[in-house]
């Protein structure tokens, strides 16, 4: 058996574990062997593939310089991982969501730069009879278009996506005149170029390499465009979607270079990131297709100038009191939680009221905080156990019998008016209804609204009273008065 075989077998290996690793993180009892499944997958396909190509580099007849490849491969690996390593270690999970953004531009970077150098290469004949050639070349040019135009999306869309998300650039949508006429024209002008392209003279190189510049400008430009029209309040979906964007783009990849385990990938990535985006969107109560087509943003809707009436304040001690005298007690946590890294206190408030025999679980909004399993990574990093942390569907009908809750840095995700005032901005995005519970207890620093901006009418109602102070320290102080 050659390394050709070899190869293949541990494509086969490595997409299973992909499989497997996807399916693995899609519970957070499995997601740490679903981790480690994929890093197992991307070892043997890294080492698979690094094998083949020295091994190709020495079938290369005529060639005396084949250290030279194999130095280059090996000096990318050892700076590719040293960036990687260093940049996974300082990076706070706030940061994640500009992280993976970043990721993903060189996702696309790479396609673009694979599309051209299979532009530069040409098409192979290998084993293909001279009939067939014409429609090779024809399937071989399609590939480097659409896999340089999604390449040159990805790459320019998750550009922005990092600036707007490390607010380096402003995060209000780009609202150019007739922007879904310039993405759908974009779109259109990008399939008359590949008709072009790939129906062109095949020896009039300079023709070629012309119109592929157009389409990389093309898409660099709809890039840009897409992800400058949403509103950064919505950004946490893009990235979602740029995900999938960069796993068609390294499908595409995969179609050029004949490596059926990238394009494998590439579409598991692909269709994966897809339908988290579609589950982010259910959730936020937005449309699909218009994520798709960078159409929406928070436009600025009218002020909000309700009288909600007047608030209540509780201390620390007051609430260690409620909680004293609680049966059952939710926790729901937000962004606030993640910025004040309150979970900690949380995990060991759970476990002393626990210990005194009180009912408590965690109920967790699709959405809350800034990325898809926010909450879900924070509290397994504080240990909590599994068994008591609930999703939205699981939970939502507990509330009426629940003696507190505690609301912790959460606010858009706990919010009455998305289901009860029909004119708010966020009307229908499900959300935990926690006002149904005998006492409420909010955890934040001010009365400032949440990320979609909108005043929160639970603050202002009767069972409800505001712990104001950094979550942290406010937990910190309840538990020492336990
Ligand atoms: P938010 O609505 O953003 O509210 C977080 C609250 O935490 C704020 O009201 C803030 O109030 C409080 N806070 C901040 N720092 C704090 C600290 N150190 N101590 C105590 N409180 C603190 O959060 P949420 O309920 O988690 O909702 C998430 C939002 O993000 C939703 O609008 C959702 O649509 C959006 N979003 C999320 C995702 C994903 S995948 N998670 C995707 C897209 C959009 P103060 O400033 O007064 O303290």
């Amino acid at each position: 058996m050659g390394i050709t075989e070899i190869t293949v077998a541990a494509y086969i290996v490595a997409s299973l574990l992909f499989i497997l690793s996807l399916a693995g993180l899609s519970k957070h009892e499995t997601a740490r062997s679903g981790l480690t499944y994929g890093m197992a997958g991307m070892a043997i396909a890294l080492v698979a593939t690094i094998a083949l190509a020295v091994d190709n580099i020495f079938d290369l007849p005529d060639y005396d310089m084949h250290w030279l490849p194999v130095v280059l491969i090996a000096g990318a690996i050892v700076v590719g991982a040293a960036i990687g390593l260093w940049r996974a270690r300082i990076v706070e999970m706030t940061g994640m969501p500009e992280l993976i953004a970043l990721l993903h531009s060189f996702v696309g970077l790479a396609a673009v730069l694979i599309g051209w150098n299979g532009a530069i290469e040409g098409a192979h004949f290998d084993g293909v009879a001279p009939d067939d050639h014409g429609a090779i070349i024809g399937i071989h040019a399609a590939e480097v278009a659409i896999g340089i135009f999604i390449g040159a999306v990805t790459l320019t869309g998750s550009i922005v996506a990092n600036l707007k998300l490390s607010a380096r650039m402003k995060s209000a949508p780009l609202m150019l005149p007739g922007k879904n006429l310039i993405n759908v024209g974009s779109l259109v002008a990008f399939i008359v170029l590949t008709g072009v392209y790939v129906a062109r003279d095949v020896k009039d190189d300079t023709t070629g390499y012309v119109l592929l510049a157009v389409i990389t400008a093309l898409a660099l430009f709809l890039g840009w465009h897409l992800v400058a029209s949403i509103g950064g309040g919505d950004m946490p979906v893009v990235i979602s979607m740029l995900n999938s964007y960069s796993g068609w783009a390294a499908a595409a990849s995969g179609f050029l270079l004949g490596n059926d385990l990238l394009i494998v990938t590439g579409a598991l990535v692909g269709s994966s990131g897809a339908y988290l985006s579609y589950i982010m969107c259910k959730a936020m109560n937005r449309s699909f297709i218009s994520v798709i087509a960078g159409g929406f943003g928070i436009e600025a809707g009218p002020a909000d100038d309700t009288d909600y009436g007047e608030h209540r304040e509780i201390q620390a001690d007051g609430a260690a009191e409620l909680l004293g005298d609680a049966k059952s007690v939710i926790i729901t946590p937000g962004y606030g939680m993640a910025v004040a890294q309150a979970q900690y206190p949380v995990a060991d408030l759970t476990a002393k009221l626990r210990a005194k025999g009180v009912d408590v679980r965690f109920g967790i909004h699709p959405v809350a905080g800034r990325l898809p399993g926010h909450m879900n990574v924070l509290l397994a990093e504080a240990k909590l156990p599994y068994d008591i942390v609930m999703e939205l569907d699981e939970i939502n009908d507990d509330f009426p019998e629940t003696d507190v809750v505690l609301v912790i840095g959460a606010n858009d995700t706990v919010n009455p008016a998305a289901a009860e005032d029909p004119s708010s901005p966020i009307a229908g995005m499900p959300v935990l209804e926690v006002w149904n519970a005998k006492d409420v207890i909010v955890f934040k620093r001010s009365m400032a609204a949440g990320y979609a901006g909108v005043q929160n009418p639970l603050f202002f109602r009767d069972n409800t009273q505001m712990l104001f102070g950094d979550a942290k320290d406010r937990v910190e102080d309840i538990i020492s008065h336990l």
